[in-house]
């Protein structure tokens, strides 16, 4: 969703600002724009489609010198991206950039036109800024506590005030915010990537607390105006981390990227051959007691639940509920005594799934959040994080973070497996063995991207896909589905392999591609019937199996043949393949890979 910088120094604030920027662009944005505070005044600059438009107009400016301003990518809400829409918004004595809602923006409107008021936008920032300019009365911070009384809504606001050229505010409701420290120089984000280049040093900003930014001090204040002290953390992502060091996209680099991440985030966990999760309150005690659990979360997370709720429902015996947070914050969920809630985000930011969280919490439930950005909103709210190391995910198509979510579910499975003496020690052991020769395997796979490159060639351009399996096979098949979905904008389904039938089979006809995967021997022959069932109806069938496994003639017209693996852990090594199956074809198809139209990374409204 919308990016948001600031910065205050001596260096050129516009190129700072666009720097800091681009680095934000992987969140989603339609529009871009710049206040800056020159010697002539405030000086608004701003442009639909890509931050390079708006580069170029400030660049086509040379006389610009500001060394203070405050930039914004925009993801559309209120009203279509447009130069007139898009932020920064102004009035007399205000100016700032928003990302959030304001949700009672029409009665404040009403008030304010009420008051003499004008608006030329459709959206809500512009009243915020014009309720802002209401409320001024010569002190930004007693100005922006009386305004952000009146708000409802979710909020990270930049703020310049006209008549403090040498500072710029910044505060936070929902909406992630942090400050970064530098020499003789200060910066305001949405996310760390945004100041690699400048400074590691950061805090994050609390709900309700109030950044005051000048290139020498940074000062925060509570809700109530009064001034505290902050924790400075210092990033260990470096700049490398957030650049495309020669991959063609983001999305590439990181899905070449798992075999590290897999081995950061199993290794560490690894004690004595045991999974050990580090986490105070997961005891063996306590892990025995819990009588169901609850994993919730969206998207590609959601569909890291689905696999770890096979995994754990198989290895431990205890019943699982994978709800999607937008679902579950609404539909007043049943949460007993005992009962385990799991978030599972890799921005740690997703508003639903914060939502999703806290409504655990005040249920009562013990909320373990999995999350990959450390000190994210999800984060600090749970009750205790199991980190997934994967570094920073830039492309808008999580697929790394994907993966290191299953890997952190399958390690709380077999610990919870050997607590409640489902699996014994030595198979526990048996199964992390396996487990440490992943990052290896999949380094394979990813040696055989010729093959998924030319079978995108094959089916590049088809207009619906089906992806089949069952079970393990099933839960991953959502993930690949929405992949391809997201990023080529090749319609696709998932089905449960035995559900086809059922009525979806009526829209397989002569060519119609499906992807079968059956990677799971118990059910390999059940599978394999359900791909005959539409190879005879004419379907064009891929066929994901492990190498070696004997496959009838006739049954796939491509067959993708994966390392003999232990089948419970196929999902982490079958995922590479779908996501370079997905990635190929929206490169062939000339898509943007990196950022689909009308998505965003890291999604902070409802
Ligand atoms: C798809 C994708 C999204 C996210 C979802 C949740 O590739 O990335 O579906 O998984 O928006 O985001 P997080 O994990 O940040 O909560």
């Amino acid at each position: 969703m919308c990016g948001i910088v600031g910065y205050v120094g001596q260096r050129k604030a516009a190129g700072v600002l666009i720097d800091c920027l681009s680095k934000l662009e992987y969140r989603g944005y339609d529009s871009a724009g710049v206040a800056l505070f020159e010697k002539s005044g405030i000086e608004v600059i701003k442009a639909t489609g890509r931050l390079k438009v708006l580069a170029a107009a400030l660049e086509a400016k040379p006389e610009l010198s500001a060394t203070c301003g405050i930039g914004h990518t925009r993801w559309a809400t209120h009203g279509a991206p447009s130069d007139l829409n898009s932020h920064p918004h102004t009035s007399e004595h205000v100016t700032l950039v928003h990302n959030g809602i304001i949700e009672n923006y029409l009665k404040l409107k009403e008030m304010l036109l009420s008051n003499g008021y004008t608006f030329q936008s459709e959206t809500d920032t512009e009243v915020l800024v014009k309720l802002f300019d209401f409320n001024y009365d010569g002190d930004p911070l007693c100005t922006i506590l009386k305004t952000l009384s009146q708000v409802r809504g979710s909020y990270g606001l930049a703020i310049m005030f006209k008549d403090f050229p040498d500072r710029i505010y910044g505060v936070r409701k929902e909406s992630p915010l942090i400050v970064g420290y530098g020499q003789g120089e200060n910066f305001l984000a949405s996310d760390i990537p945004a100041l690699l280049k400048y400074t590691r040093e950061y805090s994050i900003l609390e709900e309700g607390q109030i950044a005051e930014v000048t290139e020498d001090k940074i000062t925060i204040y509570d809700e109530f105006g009064n001034p505290t002290e902050k924790e400075h953390l210092t990033a260990d992502w470096d700049v490398e981390a957030a650049e495309k060091c020669g991959y063609a996209h983001f999305m590439l680099k990181e899905i070449h990227e798992q075999p590290k991440a897999m081995l950061s985030t199993i290794s560490p966990r690894i004690e004595d051959g045991m999974p050990d999760l580090h986490v105070k309150s997961l005891t063996d005690d306590y892990l025995r007691k819990v009588k169901r659990i609850h994993i919730v979360a969206c998207g590609t997370a959601m569909h890291a639940g689905m696999v770890g709720k096979t995994a754990i429902e198989r290895l431990c015996r205890v019943p699982v509920e994978v709800d999607i947070a937008s679902e579950f914050r609404y539909r007043d969920p049943i949460i007993g005594e005992d009962e385990l809630t799991v978030i599972i985000s890799q921005s740690g930011e997703t508003l639903d799934t914060l939502a999703a969280l806290k409504l655990a919490r005040a249920k009562g439930s013990k909320v373990l959040g999995i999350v990959n950005v450390v000190g994210s909103s999800i984060a600090r709210e749970s009750d205790d994080v199991i980190y997934t190391y994967a570094g920073p995910e830039i492309a808008v198509a999580s697929t790394k973070a994907y993966s290191v979510q299953l890997a952190v579910l399958y390690l709380l499975a077999l610990r919870m497996a050997y607590a409640r003496n489902t699996l014994s020690q030595e198979k526990v052991q048996a199964y992390v063995k396996e487990l440490l020769r992943l990052p290896e395997l999949i380094g394979e796979v990813l040696e055989d991207s010729e093959q998924i490159k030319y079978l995108a060639s094959q089916f590049m351009n088809c207009d619906d896909l089906f992806y089949l399996g069952r079970g393990f096979d099933y839960a991953l098949s959502l993930e690949g589905s929405l992949k391809l979905k997201e990023i080529s904008y090749v319609h696709s389904e998932a089905y449960a392999a035995g559900e086809l039938k059922h009525g979806t089979i009526s829209l397989i006809v002569e060519g119609t591609p499906v992807i079968a995967l059956a990677t799971q021997d118990d059910v390999f022959e059940k599978t394999i019937s359900n791909v005959k069932e539409v190879k005879s109806r004419g379907a064009k069938v891929i066929l994901f199996c492990k190498k070696g496994v004997s496959v009838p003639a006739d049954v796939a017209d491509y067959i993708v043949s994966l390392p003999v693996y232990e089948e419970i852990f196929m999902p982490m090594l079958t995922a590479v393949p779908l996501q370079l199956f997905a990635y190929y074809m929206a490169v062939l198809r000339g898509c943007d890979v990196d950022k689909p139209r009308n998505l965003a990374k890291s999604v902070t409204v409802e």
